[in-house]
């Protein structure tokens, strides 16, 4: 294991940007951040009657989603226990039993193991009760979103979420029904180490105006663009223990939302449901990360899930989410925004993925890598505000960037449940 204390200065404000390179490094967080953290799955109305299912993955192992029988959701790591095939290859459907293209072992909805072909040739103890599917053994529902964790003893979702179910709500809690996702699930690839996109979502406001300054163009209610809109636009980041962050401009209704979703919105009765604060804060053009690679956009209802896929990859796999009773045709026209603002050619989207490729294009440099990277922005001015839970720093800021990375380094320093026997932490 590598410690990892000398590369991650929150304190100073400084990062060494072989964190987003080194296949040590990478390695490492499969086992000590991935296969230990509350990892985004699905939306629960991906799930309506026993057998629909969906495969995604923690980290880098495939996981089938399912809804069994007593419509229960659980997870099992997809991969047959005879020999290891990808038990199911299909993005999602609804069947009665996973059956293995290999030899034939089929297993039902709630993973166990009923069909083996040929079954009088092996011995006598074999016995299907042993070789059911590998369960994730924690999953957890949070207003829709299913997180899960491969640690049992793990803290409880709701705990780790903490004061960022606050900053969630805004999204999730709008409508009394809740939300749904429509359409099918987005994917895309960048090249990037996940951790750039992940970090940018809990903490960089400062690349709006400079990024995305020709999109805020065209977008721009009044077509004056950034230089007299945004920039100095007054707005709060929530900063979490738990490495996750929240940034949003403080504004009386989101500026960008569709118009017909303006229309739809009763600004009052969300201000009784969620607060004033809520309503005119974390509901706007903000942005958020649940630690460590689930992202979501309020104002377009874009979630998405960073898929690591090595040091230098990621698959982006995007939602689009909205509330259940909004009507069909403000639905599709919040969906219609989500596709030209950040779907996998929307014109925010391209200005993002291009940054991450270009930094990582360059990292392998080893003058380029011995250069420390700059998150001293705000150092020290998070604070209670006596508005916003938690606590909270100005917008600009790299405030929840440090404590992403804080997090981050704790969790890559700590032995995870899964080291037996644990070796000491780093340091000692
Ligand atoms: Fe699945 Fe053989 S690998 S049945």
């Amino acid at each position: 294991n590598i410690d990892v204390s000398a590369l991650v200065d929150t304190e100073g404000g400084l990062i060494d940007r072989s964190i987003y390179t080194d296949p040590g490094i990478y390695d490492q967080e499969m086992r000590r951040i991935f296969a230990r953290s509350w990892l985004f799955l699905a939306h629960t109305s991906q799930f309506k009657k026993p057998g629909d299912f969906f495969t995604t993955f923690m980290g880098q192992d495939p996981v089938i989603v399912t809804m069994d029988k007593t419509k229960t959701i659980r997870a099992y790591l997809n991969s047959c226990r005879h020999r290891g095939v990808r038990l199911c290859r299909a993005d999602a459907g609804a069947t009665k039993m996973f059956t293995c293209t290999y030899h034939g072992w089929s297993f039902d909805l709630a993973g166990a193991l009923k069909t083996v072909p040929n079954e009088k040739a092996y011995p006598e103890d074999f016995d299907k009760k042993d070789w059911s599917l590998i369960e994730v053994p924690r999953l957890s529902e949070y207003k829709g979103l299913l997180f899960a964790n491969w640690d049992k003893d793990a803290e409880d979702l709701e705990d780790t979420l903490g004061d960022m179910r606050y900053y969630m709500d805004a999204m999730l809690d709008r409508d009394p029904e809740g939300t749904e996702v429509m359409g099918g699930v987005m994917k895309w690839e960048l090249e990037g180490n996940w951790k750039l996109a992940a970090e940018q979502f809990a903490t960089d406001w400062y690349h709006v105006n400079m990024s995305h300054a020709s999109a805020l163009m065209v977008m721009s209610p009044t077509g004056k663009g950034p230089k007299t809109e945004i920039v100095a636009t007054p707005g709060r980041q929530y900063v979490s223990p738990n490495g996750h962050g929240a940034g949003f401009p403080t504004h009386p209704k989101s500026r960008f939302d569709a118009q017909a979703v303006h229309e739809h919105y009763d600004y009052e009765a969300l201000r009784e449901r969620l607060g004033d604060a809520a309503v005119e804060g974390p509901m706007t053009t903000g942005h958020a990360t649940v630690f460590p690679s689930f992202s979501y956009l309020p104002v377009n209802g874009s979630i998405r899930i960073w898929h690591p896929k090595g040091p230098n990859k990621i698959e982006v796999w995007a939602w689009i989410l909205v509330d259940k009773s909004m009507p069909d045709d403000v639905k599709d026209a919040q969906r219609l925004y989500n596709l030209r603002t950040f779907g996998p050619s929307g014109i925010f989207e391209a200005d993002d993925g291009e940054n991450w490729s270009e930094i990582q294009a360059i990292s392998d440099g080893f003058i380029t890598n011995s250069v420390p990277l700059n998150f001293q922005m705000g150092i020290g001015s998070e604070k209670e505000d006596g508005v916003y839970p938690g606590q909270t720093s100005e917008l600009y800021s790299d405030a929840a960037g440090r404590s992403f990375y804080k997090h981050w380094s704790k969790l890559m320093n700590t032995p995870a449940w899964h080291e037996h026997p644990a070796p000491a932490p780093a340091g000692e």
